[in-house]
C-alpha cells in the first residue's frame, strides 16, 4: 500500500460493535505511512477508548465539538480542511442517517457536512438494520451525493444473527483507500478544461447581448475534475461564482477572448464546453456609446464555435470532447444533431425551459447522448449540480483509463 504514505486521513468512529476493527484499520494506515486524526462519536466511547486509538494514530482524537481547547488548536473547519480525505468506519445506522439529512449535532455530522472532501463511508450493523428501507434510502442519497461506500460483507454478527450488514475487514478498506490516492495518482498526468458562463458581446462600450447562464454546473464540473486529481483549467465568462486554489481560473468576457484562453490552454485530455457562447455577435462594434434614437438595427454576425473548434483542431484534438446543450424544445433531436455535426463525443443535454433545472438553478436533470459507445445515451436524473457533476466526471474517468 505505496500510495498512503504521508497522507492525512480524517478517520471518524461511531459507536457500533465493529468499532474495535477500526484499531487495526488505524494501525494498518499508520505502518504504511499516514497522517491520522481521529473523531470519536460520544457513543463510539462506549465500544473504544480515546487513549487507545491516540496511542494506534500517534495523532490527536476529538469528539467533542464544543471543546475550547480543541477549537484553539484546530477548529471543527479546519479539521475538514486538513484532511486528504474523510473516512466512516464503521458508519452505524444512526450516523448515516444524519448525513443524508444534513443533521449536525455532534463533531463528526458537523466537520462532514463542513466538508469539501472525499467522504467513505464502511457501513456495519445488524442485518435487519441493513436491509430497512430508510437505511437503503439513506444510503443511496448519501451516494448521490458522491460518498464512497465500502461493503458492508455477508457473514456471522456479533448479535448472532447471520446476513448483509457485517463491515468490511480492515485490511480491504485500507487497499480501498489506497487504491483511492493511485487513482488519484494517476488523474493527475491528465489535463481538463472547462468553459463556463455566459459570454458578453459588445454594441457599444456600455451595452452588450448576453444570456442566463449562470456557469453554475461548469464550475462544479471544474470542482470535481479538480477533487479526483485532474489538472483543471476553468475558462469563465462572466460570473459572480467563486472557485478554489487548486483550479486555474481564466476569465474572460467576450467570445473572442474565451477562444484565444482555449487555444492558449490546449494540450488537454478533457475538454468540457459547458459556457453558453453568445451565438452572435455585432458585426462593427460602436466606438462609443450610442445615442437614444427612436429605433436601432443592429447588425449581427455569427460568432465563433468554440466547441467545434475544439473536437476538430488538427494536432490538439482532446481525447475526450465534449459539449453541452442547453435546449428549450425538440431536446433529445437537438443533441443528437449537435453530437455529429460538431464532431464531438458526448453532447449533455437539458431542457433550460423547466425553471427548476435551467440556469442560475442549483440543481439540474441531463441525458449525456454517446457517439462511440455501445450505449447511446444515460440520463442522470435529477439532482444538485454537484452531484451532477461527480457523476459526470465518474463517466470521464472511466473512459480516459
Ligand atoms: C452493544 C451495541 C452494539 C451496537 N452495534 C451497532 C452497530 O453495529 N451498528 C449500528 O448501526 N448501531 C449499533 N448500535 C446502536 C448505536 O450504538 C446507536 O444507534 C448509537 O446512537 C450510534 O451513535 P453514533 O452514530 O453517534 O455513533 C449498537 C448498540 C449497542 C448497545
Amino acid at each position: 500500500m505505496k500510495n498512503l504514505l504521508n497522507k492525512k486521513i480524517l478517520f471518524i468512529i461511531c459507536g457500533g460493535i465493529s468499532a474495535y476493527k477500526s484499531l487495526e484499520t488505524i494501525r494498518l494506515f499508520k505502518k504504511n505511512g499516514a497522517e491520522i486524526k481521529t473523531i470519536l462519536t460520544k457513543n463510539a466511547k462506549e465500544f473504544v477508548t480515546p487513549l487507545s486509538v491516540a496511542s494506534l494514530s500517534h495523532g490527536k482524537v476529538y469528539s467533542d465539538l464544543f471543546s475550547i481547547e480543541n477549537e484553539a488548536e484546530m477548529d471543527h473547519i479546519s479539521l475538514s480542511r486538513w484532511a486528504d480525505i474523510i473516512i466512516i468506519s464503521p458508519a452505524t445506522a444512526n450516523t448515516i442517517s444524519k448525513l443524508a439529512l444534513g443533521t449536525t449535532d455532534d463533531l463528526a455530522s458537523t466537520v462532514v457536512l463542513a466538508s469539501d472532501k472525499n467522504i467513505y463511508l464502511s457501513p456495519a450493523m445488524n442485518v435487519r438494520m441493513w436491509e430497512h428501507p430508510t437505511t437503503k434510502i439513506n444510503l443511496r442519497k448519501l451516494k448521490d451525493f458522491g460518498y464512497k461506500i465500502i461493503g458492508p460483507e455477508i457473514g456471522d454478527m456479533a448479535c448472532g444473527e447471520y446476513g448483509e450488514g457485517k463491515m468490511s475487514d480492515p485490511i480491504t478498506i485500507a487497499e480501498e483507500i489506497d487504491k483511492y490516492f493511485l487513482t488519484k495518482k494517476n488523474n493527475k498526468k491528465f489535463k481538463a478544461l472547462v468553459t463556463a458562463g455566459p459570454t458578453n458581446e459588445y454594441i457599444d462600450p456600455v451595452r452588450f447581448i448576453t444570456n442566463k447562464s449562470s456557469g453554475k454546473q461548469g464550475y462544479e464540473l471544474a470542482k470535481s475534475l479538480s477533487k479526483e486529481g485532474f489538472d483543471t483549467t476553468l475558462i469563465s465568462g462572466p460570473t459572480n461564482l467563486k472557485t478554489q486554489n487548486d483550479i486555474k481560473l481564466i476569465k474572460v468576457e467576450t467570445a473572442d477572448e474565451m477562444l484565444v484562453a482555449t487555444q492558449e490552454s490546449l494540450p488537454v485530455d478533457v475538454a468540457i464546453c459547458s459556457a453558453a457562447v453568445s451565438d452572435f455577435k455585432i458585426k462593427k462594434k460602436y466606438e462609443n456609446k450610442i445615442k437614444k434614437q427612436e429605433t436601432l438595427n443592429l447588425n449581427l454576425e455569427k460568432n465563433i464555435d468554440i466547441l467545434n473548434y475544439i473536437s476538430n483542431h488538427n494536432s490538439k484534438r482532446p481525447k475526450l470532447v465534449i459539449g453541452f446543450a442547453a435546449e428549450t424544445n425538440s431536446i433529445e433531436k437537438n443533441a443528437e444533431k449537435k453530437l455529429n455535426k460538431k464532431n464531438c463525443d458526448w453532447i449533455i443535454s437539458n431542457d433550460v425551459s423547466n425553471k427548476d433545472i435551467g440556469f442560475n438553478s442549483d440543481y439540474n436533470e441531463v441525458t449525456i447522448h454517446y457517439k462511440n459507445k455501445s450505449i447511446k445515451k444515460e440520463k442522470l436524473l435529477y439532482k444538485e449540480k454537484s452531484e451532477i457533476s461527480n457523476e459526470i466526471v465518474d463517466r470521464i474517468i472511466d473512459q480516459l483509463n
